[in-house]
C-alpha cells in the first residue's frame, strides 16, 4: 500500500519535472525561432543579449518567489522543482554573458576588462554573477553535504545582494521607461522584507 502510494507520487513529481523543465527552456526556444526567421529586429545581436538578461533576471526572481511559496505547507510540491529552476536561472544568466562576450566583443577580453572597470552597470552585473558562481557550484546534493546544511543555506542568501545588483544593473542601462526594473525591484522588495520578518518573529 505504502509503496504504490510512493510510486504514485514519485510519478507525479516525475511529471511535474519534465514539465517544469519543457517550459524553463521555452525563452531559448522562442529566441531560436526568432533567429531562423529573422525575428531579432534592426539590431539582433542587442536583441539576443537582452532578451537573455530579461530571462535571466526574471529566473532570479522566480526561484526567490518560490522561496516565499514555500513558507506555505500548499505549495511544499515547488521543492521538486525550485533546484531547477535556479540553475535554469544561471544557465541563462551564462547564455547573457556568453552572448556579450563572444557577439558584442568577439573575445576581445582587454575590452572586456576595460568595460568592468569603466562601465558602472557592467561592473553590476559582473559583481552579480561573480556572487551566483559558487551558488551554481553548490547546488548539488554532495556540496550540502560537504559544506553542512547550515553554510550552505548561508552561502546561498548570497542570492539576493545578486538579485539586488543585477536590479540596479538593468536600473543603469536603460535611458527610458523603467516600469519593468521597478517591478522588478518591488517584487524584490517585498521578498527581502519578508524573509527579514520572518527572522525576525520566528528565530
Ligand atoms: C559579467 C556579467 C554581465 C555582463 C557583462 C552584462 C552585460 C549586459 C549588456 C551588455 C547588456 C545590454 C546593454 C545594452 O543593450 O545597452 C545587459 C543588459 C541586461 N542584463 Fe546584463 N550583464 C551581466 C550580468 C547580468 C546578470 C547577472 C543579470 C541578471 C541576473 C543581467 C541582467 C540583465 C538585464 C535584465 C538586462 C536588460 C535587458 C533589457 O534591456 O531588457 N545581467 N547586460
Amino acid at each position: 500500500m505504502i509503496k504504490t502510494f510512493s510510486t504514485k507520487s514519485s510519478g507525479k513529481r516525475e511529471i511535474i519535472r519534465t514539465f517544469t523543465f519543457i517550459l524553463c527552456l521555452l525563452p531559448l526556444i522562442n529566441l531560436i525561432i526568432l533567429l531562423l526567421f529573422d525575428g531579432l529586429g534592426v539590431n539582433p545581436i542587442e536583441f539576443v543579449i537582452r532578451d537573455l538578461g530579461d530571462w535571466a533576471l526574471r529566473f532570479i526572481i522566480l526561484v526567490l518567489f518560490m522561496g516565499f511559496l514555500l513558507n506555505m505547507p500548499k505549495f511544499k510540491i515547488l521543492f521538486t522543482i525550485r533546484r531547477m529552476v535556479g540553475l535554469f536561472s544561471f544557465f541563462y544568466i551564462s547564455l547573457h554573458l556568453s552572448s556579450y562576450v563572444i557577439l558584442d566583443q568577439f573575445f576581445n577580453f582587454v575590452v572586456i576588462w576595460e568595460d568592468i572597470l569603466k562601465r558602472r552597470y557592467i561592473t553590476l552585473g559582473f559583481l552579480s554573477f561573480v556572487l551566483l558562481l559558487p551558488l551554481a557550484l553548490t547546488s548539488s546534493d554532495q556540496s550540502i553535504k560537504r559544506l553542512g546544511y547550515k553554510t550552505w543555506k548561508v552561502l546561498h542568501r548570497l542570492i539576493y545582494p545578486a538579485a539586488i545588483l543585477a536590479v540596479i544593473h538593468y536600473f543603469m542601462m536603460i535611458k527610458a521607461n523603467y516600469t519593468e526594473p521597478l517591478i522588478y525591484a518591488i517584487i524584490l522588495c517585498f521578498l527581502i522584507l519578508s524573509r527579514i520578518s520572518k527572522k525576525f518573529f520566528y528565530s
